[in-house]
């Protein structure tokens, strides 16, 4: 197998919801990132043999293959395909797990790899509510009879979320502080710029008629309070998942520029990180955000690595009972778990979320002269990919 390496690695700042990205198109957002990653890397879009991008809720501005759309809006040659995949909040590193796939096989080069997801108009389900057949009757719901009487019953997320904190005996007030914490992390890591490296800033409107640069993460609540946590109403029909201890409806866009070692060396670049290895599990579809427990054993076995060998760990924050029942089976050292907060304070743009944890655990292993570092997600319909890269810088 061939060795990986990324050699460019960029994010957006999150939109909050109906915030600075809430009116940009897909296809133009995407574009913006595809250049800003090609000019911090330095190599030229001829070079690009395919754009995989992580997008969940494919529909409308959003639907068709934006990848493709968003390499022809950034000007790249014609001859730079895209491909869209969607493994619900696990697509985008499901994406980068793909280009890996490609180029360590020796069948690409270089891939781009990344995601996209603009929740504040296309919310998740939206493909298919509201959807209609050719004779104009409803399109139906993806979960069928036979798969309901295999797996039981259908839950949301956030149902989901407080049957893994009543299993793993997780308490409202750990969730709370969970998310306390996270927007802690969130607002000192931006308060001193630890995430300037990684964001572009993009010229957004104002609102008021005028630009403005858009150029941090909206979804920051410095000022949040256990107090304030534990006053908020709780939602989706549960006694204590609330806005709080959720990650909330955001906006973003993403990219990694992945490449062979063989390129690499041909093009004369200074590689960021190595892709080190990955694995993806299901996990029961009721409970359904628990797959990080078996991905992260499954990805430690396959790169022979162990926990403490570990130094930056993102495991995606998508409610609260998430990393926290991670944790009780895995007793990771915490201030090495979303050591600049996560998807909780950092927003949780569904399909951009693998990439953009990539790219903030790539930056934050050169900012720390740390090596190793694991990504993974819960995904919708009880999955989860996980990832271990290595700094090289
Ligand atoms: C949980 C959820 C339903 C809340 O939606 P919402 O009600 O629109 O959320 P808001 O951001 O408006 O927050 C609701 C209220 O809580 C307040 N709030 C939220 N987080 C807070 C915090 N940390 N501290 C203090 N107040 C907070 C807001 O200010 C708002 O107050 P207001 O009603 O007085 O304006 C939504 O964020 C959601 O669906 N999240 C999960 C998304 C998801 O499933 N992703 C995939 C995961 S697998």
């Amino acid at each position: 197998m061939k060795d990986v390496y990324f050699v460019g690695a960029i994010r957006t700042a999150v939109g909050k919801k109906n915030g600075a990205l809430s009116s940009w198109r897909p296809d133009e957002l995407f574009a913006e990132v595809l250049k800003g990653l090609l000019g911090q890397a330095s190599v030229e879009p001829s070079e690009i043999e395919d754009v995989i991008c992580g997008i969940v809720t494919q529909v409308g501005e959003q639907g068709f293959v934006v990848p493709r759309l968003a390499s022809l809006v950034a000007g790249f040659p014609e001859t730079v395909p895209g491909v869209t995949v969607n493994r619900q909040c696990g697509s985008s590193l499901t994406a980068i797990n793909m280009a890996a796939a490609y180029i360590a096989s020796g069948m690409r080069d270089v891939v781009v790899a990344g995601g996209c997801e603009i929740m504040s108009k296309f919310a998740i389900g939206a493909e298919w509510f509201g959807a209609t057949l050719n004779n104009g009757q409803p399109a139906g719901m993806p979960f069928g009879p036979k798969y309901l009487e295999r797996v039981g019953q259908l839950t949301d997320q956030g149902q989901a979320a407080e049957m893994i904190a009543e299993k793993w005996g997780i308490s409202k007030e750990e969730c709370d502080e969970f998310a306390y914490n996270s927007h802690q992390r969130a607002a000192k890591a931006t308060q001193n710029g630890l995430f300037d490296r990684e964001i572009l800033p993009l010229e957004v409107e104002d609102g008021e008629g005028g630009k403005r640069v858009h150029k941090t993460d909206e979804t920051i609540r410095p000022d949040t309070s256990m107090e304030k946590l534990a006053g908020l109403k709780t939602v989706f029909g549960t006694k204590m998942i609330t806005a709080g201890n959720s990650s909330p409806i955001s906006d973003g866009a993403s990219a990694v520029l992945m490449m062979s070692g063989d390129k690499v060396k041909e093009l004369g670049v200074k590689p960021l990180a190595r892709f080190v290895g990955s694995a993806v599990t299901g996990a029961d579809p009721v409970l359904m955000l628990t797959g990080p427990i078996r991905a992260t054993e499954l990805v430690l076995n396959k790169t022979g690595l162990a926990m403490d060998d570990l130094d930056v760990i993102e495991i995606n924050e998508a409610f609260s009972p998430v990393p926290l029942a991670w944790g009780k089976e895995h007793h990771p050292d915490w201030e090495k778990v979303n050591p600049n907060g996560g998807a909780i304070s950092l927003g949780h743009p569904v399909g951009n979320s693998g990439c953009r944890l990539t790219v903030t655990a790539i930056h934050e292993l050169h900012r720390t002269h740390k090596r190793y570092g694991m990504i993974t997600l819960c995904t919708g319909g009880g999955m989860a990919p996980a990832t271990i890269i290595e700094n090289v810088r």
